[in-house]
Protein backbone atom coordinates (compact mmCIF):
# COMPACT_ATOMS: atom_id res chain seq x y z
CA UNK A 1 0.00 0.00 0.00
CA UNK A 2 1.04 3.71 -0.56
CA UNK A 3 1.79 5.91 2.26
CA UNK A 4 -0.54 8.43 3.68
CA UNK A 5 0.37 11.34 3.05
CA UNK A 6 1.19 13.45 6.42
CA UNK A 7 0.11 16.55 7.87
CA UNK A 8 2.00 18.25 9.99
CA UNK A 9 2.17 21.82 11.98
CA UNK A 10 5.19 22.91 13.58
CA UNK A 11 5.04 25.78 16.41
CA UNK A 12 7.44 27.42 19.19
CA UNK A 13 8.85 30.51 20.07
CA UNK A 14 11.25 32.76 17.76
CA UNK A 15 14.32 30.57 16.70
CA UNK A 16 13.11 27.79 18.66
CA UNK A 17 14.28 25.48 15.17
CA UNK A 18 11.21 25.36 13.64
CA UNK A 19 12.99 25.85 10.06
CA UNK A 20 16.21 24.14 10.92
CA UNK A 21 13.82 21.12 11.76
CA UNK A 22 11.78 21.82 8.41
CA UNK A 23 14.37 21.21 6.71
CA UNK A 24 15.32 18.01 7.75
CA UNK A 25 11.49 17.19 8.16
CA UNK A 26 10.87 18.41 4.49
CA UNK A 27 13.70 16.42 3.06
CA UNK A 28 12.98 12.81 3.99
CA UNK A 29 9.29 12.92 3.96
CA UNK A 30 8.66 14.78 0.84
CA UNK A 31 6.30 17.35 1.86
CA UNK A 32 5.54 20.37 1.11
CA UNK A 33 7.37 23.15 3.37
CA UNK A 34 4.91 25.71 3.70
CA UNK A 35 6.67 28.56 5.95
CA UNK A 36 4.42 31.34 6.89
CA UNK A 37 7.76 33.91 7.94
CA UNK A 38 9.47 32.85 4.45
CA UNK A 39 6.60 33.62 1.95
CA UNK A 40 5.90 36.60 3.61
CA UNK A 41 9.51 37.31 3.13
CA UNK A 42 9.26 36.86 -0.38
CA UNK A 43 6.44 39.16 -0.27
CA UNK A 44 8.68 41.98 0.85
CA UNK A 45 11.54 41.40 -1.22
CA UNK A 46 9.02 41.42 -4.30
CA UNK A 47 8.04 44.99 -3.29
CA UNK A 48 4.87 44.13 -3.72
CA UNK A 49 1.77 46.41 -1.92
CA UNK A 50 1.38 43.33 0.69
CA UNK A 51 5.18 43.13 1.31
CA UNK A 52 5.23 46.61 1.68
CA UNK A 53 2.43 46.07 4.19
CA UNK A 54 3.76 42.81 6.00
CA UNK A 55 6.83 44.55 6.54
CA UNK A 56 5.61 47.07 8.84
CA UNK A 57 4.46 44.28 11.40
CA UNK A 58 7.22 42.48 10.90
CA UNK A 59 9.81 45.11 11.64
CA UNK A 60 8.02 45.17 15.22
CA UNK A 61 7.66 41.67 15.86
CA UNK A 62 3.75 41.83 15.17
CA UNK A 63 1.55 39.66 13.74
CA UNK A 64 0.80 40.50 10.26
CA UNK A 65 -2.77 41.25 9.19
CA UNK A 66 -4.55 37.98 8.43
CA UNK A 67 -5.82 39.48 5.37
CA UNK A 68 -2.56 38.87 4.00
CA UNK A 69 -1.29 36.43 5.54
CA UNK A 70 -4.49 33.68 5.38
CA UNK A 71 -4.35 34.30 1.57
CA UNK A 72 -0.77 33.82 0.94
CA UNK A 73 -0.60 30.54 3.33
CA UNK A 74 -3.95 28.86 2.02
CA UNK A 75 -2.93 29.43 -1.68
CA UNK A 76 0.01 27.07 -0.83
CA UNK A 77 -1.83 24.41 1.28
CA UNK A 78 -4.71 23.94 -1.04
CA UNK A 79 -1.68 23.87 -3.94
CA UNK A 80 0.00 21.13 -1.68
CA UNK A 81 -3.21 19.58 -1.24
CA UNK A 82 -4.77 19.00 -4.80
CA UNK A 83 -1.20 17.58 -5.09
CA UNK A 84 -2.39 15.02 -2.51
CA UNK A 85 1.11 15.47 -1.35
CA UNK A 86 1.87 15.77 2.69
CA UNK A 87 2.07 19.23 3.51
CA UNK A 88 4.32 20.80 7.02
CA UNK A 89 3.02 23.65 8.27
CA UNK A 90 5.64 25.91 9.64
CA UNK A 91 4.51 28.90 11.90
CA UNK A 92 1.21 28.90 10.84
CA UNK A 93 -1.12 29.22 12.20
CA UNK A 94 -0.39 31.88 14.72
CA UNK A 95 -3.65 33.60 16.35
CA UNK A 96 -6.81 31.83 16.81
CA UNK A 97 -8.72 33.10 13.29
CA UNK A 98 -5.89 31.72 11.21
CA UNK A 99 -6.73 28.41 12.92
CA UNK A 100 -10.21 29.31 12.33
CA UNK A 101 -9.79 29.93 8.68
CA UNK A 102 -8.42 26.45 8.25
CA UNK A 103 -11.08 24.70 10.19
CA UNK A 104 -13.81 26.63 7.62
CA UNK A 105 -11.53 24.60 4.55
CA UNK A 106 -11.68 21.21 6.68
CA UNK A 107 -8.15 21.25 7.36
CA UNK A 108 -6.71 19.47 10.14
CA UNK A 109 -3.09 18.66 11.20
CA UNK A 110 -2.32 14.71 12.57
CA UNK A 111 0.42 15.99 14.49
CA UNK A 112 1.40 19.97 15.72
CA UNK A 113 4.58 20.02 17.15
CA UNK A 114 5.42 22.52 19.74
CA UNK A 115 9.18 22.93 20.34
CA UNK A 116 10.38 23.83 23.74
CA UNK A 117 13.11 26.04 24.08
CA UNK A 118 13.90 28.29 27.02
CA UNK A 119 13.97 31.96 26.32
CA UNK A 120 17.22 32.76 27.40
CA UNK A 121 18.45 30.24 24.24
CA UNK A 122 16.18 31.59 21.79
CA UNK A 123 18.42 35.20 21.80
CA UNK A 124 21.33 33.48 21.24
CA UNK A 125 20.32 31.59 18.58
CA UNK A 126 18.58 34.22 17.03
CA UNK A 127 21.44 36.82 17.31
CA UNK A 128 23.93 34.03 15.35
CA UNK A 129 21.52 32.87 12.91
CA UNK A 130 22.64 33.40 9.40
CA UNK A 131 20.80 32.80 5.92
CA UNK A 132 22.45 31.14 2.82
CA UNK A 133 20.80 33.12 -0.13
CA UNK A 134 22.06 30.52 -2.93
CA UNK A 135 20.25 26.84 -1.00
CA UNK A 136 17.80 28.79 1.25
CA UNK A 137 19.80 26.73 4.00
CA UNK A 138 19.95 27.82 7.63
CA UNK A 139 23.30 28.67 9.52
CA UNK A 140 24.39 29.74 12.85
CA UNK A 141 27.74 31.05 13.20
CA UNK A 142 28.51 29.35 16.40
CA UNK A 143 26.21 26.10 16.36
CA UNK A 144 25.74 25.65 12.93
CA UNK A 145 28.37 27.18 11.00
CA UNK A 146 29.22 27.23 7.34
CA UNK A 147 30.81 24.42 5.48
CA UNK A 148 33.54 26.64 3.01
CA UNK A 149 34.52 29.86 2.87
CA UNK A 150 32.34 30.39 0.08
CA UNK A 151 29.52 30.06 1.87
CA UNK A 152 30.30 31.99 4.92
CA UNK A 153 30.86 35.18 2.13
CA UNK A 154 27.16 35.30 1.09
CA UNK A 155 25.61 34.40 3.99
CA UNK A 156 22.61 37.19 5.26
CA UNK A 157 20.89 38.22 8.62
CA UNK A 158 17.69 38.86 8.94
CA UNK A 159 16.84 42.77 9.93
CA UNK A 160 14.28 40.76 12.54
CA UNK A 161 17.28 39.07 14.32
CA UNK A 162 18.21 41.46 16.36
CA UNK A 163 18.02 41.27 20.86
CA UNK A 164 15.40 43.67 20.81
CA UNK A 165 13.17 42.85 18.21
CA UNK A 166 13.55 38.94 19.54
CA UNK A 167 12.31 40.25 22.81
CA UNK A 168 9.18 41.66 20.85
CA UNK A 169 8.37 38.56 18.60
CA UNK A 170 9.01 36.54 21.54
CA UNK A 171 5.90 38.54 23.47
CA UNK A 172 3.59 37.97 20.45
CA UNK A 173 4.14 33.99 20.49
CA UNK A 174 3.80 34.41 23.79
CA UNK A 175 0.57 36.15 23.93
CA UNK A 176 -0.75 34.28 21.25
CA UNK A 177 0.69 30.24 21.24
CA UNK A 178 -2.92 29.54 23.71
CA UNK A 179 -5.36 30.11 21.56
CA UNK A 180 -3.76 28.01 19.10
CA UNK A 181 -2.26 25.20 21.00
CA UNK A 182 -6.28 24.83 22.18
CA UNK A 183 -7.31 24.58 18.66
CA UNK A 184 -4.99 21.79 18.25
CA UNK A 185 -4.77 19.61 21.82
CA UNK A 186 -6.30 16.29 20.74
CA UNK A 187 -3.00 16.32 18.76
CA UNK A 188 -0.59 18.29 20.16
CA UNK A 189 3.23 17.25 21.12
CA UNK A 190 6.04 18.65 22.70
CA UNK A 191 9.22 18.41 21.97
CA UNK A 192 12.27 19.71 24.09
CA UNK A 193 13.81 21.71 20.93
CA UNK A 194 16.86 22.63 23.74
CA UNK A 195 19.06 19.80 22.45
CA UNK A 196 21.48 19.08 19.12
CA UNK A 197 19.55 19.82 16.27
CA UNK A 198 20.14 16.59 14.94
CA UNK A 199 18.57 15.07 18.67
CA UNK A 200 15.83 17.00 17.97
CA UNK A 201 15.23 15.63 14.54
CA UNK A 202 15.58 11.70 15.88
CA UNK A 203 12.63 12.35 17.73
CA UNK A 204 10.46 13.84 15.35
CA UNK A 205 11.51 11.73 13.40
CA UNK A 206 10.34 8.57 15.31
CA UNK A 207 7.22 10.55 15.63
CA UNK A 208 6.47 10.62 12.03
CA UNK A 209 7.24 7.05 11.05
CA UNK A 210 5.10 6.19 13.72
CA UNK A 211 2.48 7.77 12.75
CA UNK A 212 3.19 7.23 8.81
CA UNK A 213 2.71 3.46 9.88
CA UNK A 214 -0.84 4.10 11.45
CA UNK A 215 -1.94 5.75 8.84
CA UNK A 216 -1.01 3.18 6.21
CA UNK A 217 -2.20 0.52 8.14
CA UNK A 218 -5.43 2.30 8.42
CA UNK A 219 -5.82 2.20 4.96
CA UNK A 220 -4.53 -1.56 4.26
CA UNK A 221 -7.28 -2.44 7.37
CA UNK A 222 -9.87 -0.11 6.58
P1 LIG B 1 9.13 33.66 11.13
O1 LIG B 1 10.07 33.74 10.03
O2 LIG B 1 8.23 32.50 11.21
O3 LIG B 1 9.95 33.87 12.47
P2 LIG B 1 9.87 33.17 13.89
O4 LIG B 1 8.67 32.47 14.30
O5 LIG B 1 10.31 34.25 14.78
O6 LIG B 1 10.82 31.98 13.74
P3 LIG B 1 12.23 32.01 13.18
O7 LIG B 1 12.24 31.90 11.70
O8 LIG B 1 12.93 33.18 13.79
O9 LIG B 1 12.92 30.75 13.87
P4 LIG B 1 12.83 29.19 13.68
O10 LIG B 1 12.04 28.61 14.81
O11 LIG B 1 12.46 28.80 12.30
O12 LIG B 1 14.37 28.84 13.99
P5 LIG B 1 15.57 28.39 13.01
O13 LIG B 1 15.39 26.97 12.62
O14 LIG B 1 15.81 29.40 11.95
O15 LIG B 1 8.23 34.98 11.17
C1 LIG B 1 8.79 36.26 11.01
C2 LIG B 1 7.71 37.31 11.13
O16 LIG B 1 6.73 37.13 10.10
C3 LIG B 1 6.91 37.30 12.44
O17 LIG B 1 7.55 38.05 13.45
C4 LIG B 1 5.60 37.96 11.98
O18 LIG B 1 5.74 39.36 11.88
C5 LIG B 1 5.42 37.39 10.58
N1 LIG B 1 4.62 36.15 10.56
C6 LIG B 1 5.10 34.89 10.38
N2 LIG B 1 4.10 34.00 10.44
C7 LIG B 1 2.95 34.71 10.66
C8 LIG B 1 1.61 34.35 10.84
N3 LIG B 1 1.17 33.07 10.81
N4 LIG B 1 0.70 35.34 11.06
C9 LIG B 1 1.09 36.63 11.10
N5 LIG B 1 2.38 37.04 10.95
C10 LIG B 1 3.29 36.09 10.74
O19 LIG B 1 16.78 28.41 14.08
C11 LIG B 1 17.24 29.62 14.63
C12 LIG B 1 18.78 29.58 14.78
O20 LIG B 1 19.14 28.59 15.73
C13 LIG B 1 19.51 29.19 13.48
O21 LIG B 1 20.70 29.91 13.39
C14 LIG B 1 19.80 27.68 13.64
O22 LIG B 1 20.98 27.29 12.96
C15 LIG B 1 19.96 27.57 15.16
N6 LIG B 1 19.46 26.29 15.66
C16 LIG B 1 18.32 25.64 15.26
N7 LIG B 1 18.16 24.50 15.96
C17 LIG B 1 19.22 24.44 16.83
C18 LIG B 1 19.61 23.51 17.84
N8 LIG B 1 18.88 22.41 18.10
N9 LIG B 1 20.74 23.77 18.56
C19 LIG B 1 21.49 24.89 18.30
N10 LIG B 1 21.16 25.81 17.35
C20 LIG B 1 20.03 25.58 16.63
Amino acid sequence: AGKEPLRIMISGAPASGKGTQCELIAAKYGLTHISAGDLLRAEVAAGTDSGNKAQEYMQKGMLVPDEIVVTMVKKKLLEAVDQSGGWLLDGYPRSLSQAEALDALNIRPQLFILLDVPDEVLVQRSVGRRYDPVTGKIYHLMYAPPETPEIAARLTHRLDDTEEKVKLRLQTHKANVAAVTDSYKDVITHVDGDRPKAEVFTEIDKLLSELQEGETNKVVIG
